[in-house]
């Protein structure tokens, strides 16, 4: 218990900043063989040809010996120190016989809302070791509070078209500089480079700001659904893969159906989504038997209904999607594993998260497909949503907490609500019971010593669980 307590303490301190980074990813590089249309970088004895209207910026990292050259009218090539071509002086080059015409591949078609374009890492670190994030198709472009890069040394060129004219971003990085402010990047846009960077109707607005709510920030992508959701399937038609499950299901900001499951979680304003998100990460992601599992967080706004039929204002929604890597009959079956661990989870210690509801939704090659819901507050309440309108369930289970909640003992109390006495919590449970752990935040979760000591010789731990907990200990 204590170990697991240390564990988790390290983990929530370290992933204090919320941050992500989107890295577009092709280039339109001299040195890349894919940017040719032999496949292979143009040597001595070929011929390059630009096409006379392409507009292009392209880098060039080394010097090249070449027969000749023929250059667009409004293209730009930036050099590297050292850099440069150089007339083929007739020797020999070992790998380049018999010399042809190489073209430049077009670089005219790689879109902005293609998120196939982005890589999406919570550090720079991560970027740079390819350890890249989930997330659903809307939010792997990039996202109005993130930093985006476009790698030093390269070249691009990207069609910023936008259904909303407006492209809302945190920073961007063009070459190595890192623009944070509208007004620099504004005129940064206005030069030649950029020109030949960026076409298209968008146009950027660049904040320098985070996602100033802990409980996450909407990506705000939503109007462009229709644009990335066409980019990502042009390739094939429109059409989506075909699915192993019988009932799949489209969490919202996805552009297809998927088979494995989707945790929707109301929450207060207690809630903090990076915290949470740690919990789950190194609580239940990390254990081996989940290793095919992939996991994406995020504040969704999510369509609702009242009592099932009528259409009601959308309200923002804590949206887990969870795929595996199950095939045939198994397909989505670990996703579904993961998914009643978290729910058991949230039955027990939901309240301490600032988690009010979850509800999931579950597709598998099996079959057992459905909904269900449980709600935070050690009372597993088995309500289905699907004739119970959303306002009608966070009413019922208002009473229902008010009158049922076991308070942690005396002592914890104290220690929780050292923290947390200032923060409001909004909502129906404002004012309705006092639980203090609905509001403990990271800082305050990881005391001193001595306070672990009068945790850990009381038998009242009961806010971290166990990852190895039996798992038919709760009934969902
Ligand atoms: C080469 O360019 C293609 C297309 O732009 C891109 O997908 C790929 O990542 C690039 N490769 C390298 C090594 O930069």
């Amino acid at each position: 218990m204590k170990d697991l307590f240390f564990l988790l303490c390290s983990v929530q301190l370290l992933a204090s900043s919320v941050a992500v980074y989107k890295q577009w990813i092709p280039n339109t590089n001299f040195e890349n063989a894919s940017n040719w249309d032999k496949g292979q970088i143009p040597c001595a004895h070929d011929v390059v040809l630009f096409k006379s209207n392409e507009v292009i910026s392209i880098f060039v990292q080394s010097t090249h010996s070449l027969s000749d050259m023929y250059l667009p009218l409004t293209g730009e090539f930036i050099m590297a120190p050292g850099a440069g071509f150089a007339a083929f002086d007739g020797s020999w080059d070992p790998g380049c016989d018999p010399g042809s015409a190489v073209s430049f591949t077009d670089a005219e078609h790689y879109k902005w809302h293609d998120p196939a374009l982005w890589h999406a890492a919570s550090s720079l670190e991560d970027l740079e070791e390819g350890k890249y994030i989930f997330a659903v198709d809307e939010e792997r472009v990039p996202c109005q509070y993130d930093d985006v890069i476009f790698q030093p040394e390269t070249s691009f060129r990207v069609n910023v078209d936008s259904s909303e004219r407006m492209i809302h971003l945190r920073s961007i990085s063009i070459m190595g500089q890192k623009f944070t402010s509208d007004t620099a990047f504004a005129e940064y846009m206005q030069s030649g480079s950029a020109q030949r960077q960026f076409h298209g109707n968008g146009t950027f607005q660049v904040t320098n700001t985070r996602c100033p709510d802990k409980s996450g920030c909407e990506c705000g992508n939503a109007g462009e659904h229709e644009r990335i959701c066409a980019t990502l399937l042009r390739d094939s038609g429109s059409q989506c893969p075909a699915l192993a499950c019988k009932d799949p299901f489209q969490p919202v900001g996805h552009c297809c159906e998927i088979c494995g499951a989707t945790l929707s979680l109301e929450y207060t304003s207690g809630f903090d989504i990076r915290q949470y998100e740690n919990r789950i990460r190194h609580a239940f992601l990390s254990l081996p038997k989940y290793a095919g599992v992939q996991l994406a967080i995020s504040k969704v706004r999510k369509p609702q209904t009242f009592l099932g039929i009528v259409p009601r204002d959308s309200i923002p929604v804590i949206q887990i999607v969870l795929l595996d890597d199950k095939m045939g009959s198994q397909t989505g079956t670990n996703a579904e594993q993961l998914a009643e661990a978290i729910l058991r989870d949230i039955a027990e210690h939901g309240d301490s998260f600032g988690i009010v509801t979850g509800t999931v939704q579950i597709a598998t090659g099996s079959n057992s497909s459905g909904q269900r819901g449980v709600a935070a507050g050690g009372t597993a309440a088995g309500i289905l949503t699907g004739l119970l309108g959303l306002l009608l369930l966070s009413t019922m289970l208002f009473l229902y907490r008010k009158g049922l909640i076991r308070l942690p003992s005396a002592r914890l109390t104290g220690l929780w609500d050292r923290k947390g006495a200032q923060d409001a919590v909004a909502g129906p449970s404002d004012k309705g019971f006092d639980m203090p752990t609905d509001r403990a935040e990271s800082h305050g979760v990881c005391p001193g010593e001595e306070v672990l000591k009068e945790m850990t010789s009381k038998d009242t731990g009961i806010y971290f669980v166990n990852p190895l907990y039996d798992e038919t200990e709760l009934a969902v």
